[in-house]
């Protein structure tokens, strides 16, 4: 579509050749067309990163944020912005819905305001007929990428500014890791690292290998550089992202195992808490638990999906471990680390799932009995082996199995807060509370929320609390002094 607005191009020569040099010159060529649109408009261009879908992606929006942070745009509230970016999420089909959805309300904004830009990227525009849609029915947005590229994001906006027409560019995969670009932090005092992206593993369910692709790791000396500035910083707690941090290192160069790159990390000081998610039980392996169970950092909580309990569905998911495997796992977990928390996430309605395989499911939830877990209905997406298996099972029978398993979820949950009141236990605080303003809200190291008397000035530190009581879903406190 034609640009409401006309910029003085610049004539660009000596490209660097090299990352992140060329997104850096981009940065700045970036940086001239946001100015000169700002002063057409009489005031800063605003923008708004809207991120749907998981850790990763937050985590991706704060690189996105960096970059525009740089160029000039100032951060708005909402969308009512001059340029708008959804980074998007396509792991099950309701994400991709909601997508859609806005995207009407944001054409209407467009209308009204010369400036505006609209930018789409992430996981869902990594399939081939979402990208179609778009081009076709949604011809107002600006610009498209995926997952592979993102680091070229400025390169990008240099490119949807300059055209007159949507900037589309899609890798189907890519080995290439930039290092060292902005990065715009939401917390102060937390903060993820990735330390490996894609996934080999091919669960049939799931689409994020296709649109994440390949699994590679980060260096460890490029992630231990990073958490040490981040330290400096005064970043207390980290969470190492990966979809399957559990095989970390093995395609390196040196290999390395998750728990020997734990045990580097546990060497840097100002880091206080250390979490990471999420681990495939297949690749949980003694070595991990030990050093779990030896780290006075590493955080007392364990995400460890199941997603079903029955050994014939997993073998037919492609999850590479039985029930009995995943139990034998919880009970060396639970051996080392007797107050540990366990959460795990479980899809309802798998092709074929029968009664018998559903109860498999139920004996596996009441045997853990988790803190909490993560339930979803079975989503078919296309291109995976599951989408095409016969025996889908009936809306119906598998929304009461989902309302039978969540009931089961909440009653152990509800059975099991509580289990700390009466201890003093360190508490880091993460923000004012938002009823009450006497009070501010923070995490357990098992990552359960309390509430406490305090004042702002306490946010990014970590305080000893007594819990005095537990109310449903968290506890309330008292600071010791
Ligand atoms: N349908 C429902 N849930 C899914 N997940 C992944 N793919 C699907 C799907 N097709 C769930 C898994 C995974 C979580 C992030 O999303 O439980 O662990
Ligand atoms: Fe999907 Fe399985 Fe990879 Fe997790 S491990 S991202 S569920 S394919």
């Amino acid at each position: 579509m034609k640009q409401n607005f006309e910029l003085k191009l610049i004539d660009k020569q000596n490209i660097p050749t090299e990352e992140p040099e060329r997104q850096y010159y981009f940065m700045d060529i970036a940086k001239n067309y946001v100015a000169q649109l700002a002063e057409k408009k009489g005031a800063p261009l605003t923008f708004h990163v809207t991120t749907f879908g998981c850790q990763m992606n937050a985590r991706d929006s704060e690189k996105l944020t960096g970059i525009l942070e740089r160029i000039g745009y100032v951060e708005a509230e909402d969308e009512k912005a001059d340029f708008v970016i959804y980074n998007t999420c396509t792991v099950r089909e309701n994400a991709n819905n909601k997508v859609y959805g806005r995207l009407g309300y944001l054409s209407g904004y467009k209308k009204k305001n010369p400036f505006m830009m609209i930018g789409l990227c992430g996981c869902m525009m990594q399939e081939p007929t979402v990208v179609e849609k778009i081009r076709t029915s949604y011809s107002f947005v600006n610009l498209v990428f995926g997952t592979h590229n993102i680091y070229k994001f400025a390169e990008l906006i240099v490119n949807a500014l300059e055209s007159e027409r949507l900037t589309i560019d899609i890798w189907k995969d890519t080995d290439k890791i930039v290092e060292d670009l902005p990065v715009e932090r939401k917390y102060s005092f937390k903060s993820g690292v990735n330390i490996m992206f894609g996934c080999n593993n091919f669960c049939s369910y799931c689409i994020v290998p296709y649109v994440r692709g390949r699994e590679r790791s980060r260096e460890a000396k490029e992630i231990v550089r990073e958490i040490e500035r981040l330290a400096t910083d005064g970043v207390k707690e980290i969470m190492l992202l990966g979809q399957n941090v559990n095989s970390y290192g093995k395609n390196l160069e040196t290999p390395m195992t998750f728990a020997e790159l734990l045990q580097e990390i546990e060497k840097i000081d100002g880091i206080e808490r250390i979490r990471f998610m999420t681990s495939h039980p297949k690749d949980l392996s003694d070595e991990l638990i030990e050093t779990m169970k030896n780290s006075k950092k590493i955080c007392n909580h364990i995400h460890l999906p199941l997603q079903s309990g029955s050994s014939r569905i997993l073998k037919i998911m492609n999850r590479r471990y039985d029930k009995e495997h995943y139990l034998e796992l919880v009970r060396k977990i639970r051996a080392a680390m007797p107050d540990i928390a366990i959460t795990t996430d479980i899809i309802v309605g798998f092709p074929g799932e029968t009664e018998e395989d559903f109860e498999e499911t139920m004996d596996v939830v009441r045997q853990v009995e988790y803190d909490s877990a993560f339930t979803f209905i079975y989503s078919k997406r296309m291109g995976t082996p599951a989408a095409t298996m016969e025996n889908q099972v009936p809306e119906d029978v598998v929304k009461e199995r989902f309302d039978r398993l969540l009931k089961l979820v909440q009653d152990i949950s509800a059975k099991k807060a509580g289990a700390l009141t009466g201890q003093t236990l360190p508490v880091l605080v993460e923000e004012r509370n938002e009823q009450d303003t006497r009070l501010v809200t923070g995490k357990l190291s098992n990552n359960s929320t309390v509430h406490f008397e305090g004042s702002k000035d306490m946010i990014g530190t970590i305080q000893n609390v007594y819990l005095e009581e537990c109310k449903g879903f968290y506890y309330m406190g008292k600071v010791v002094s």
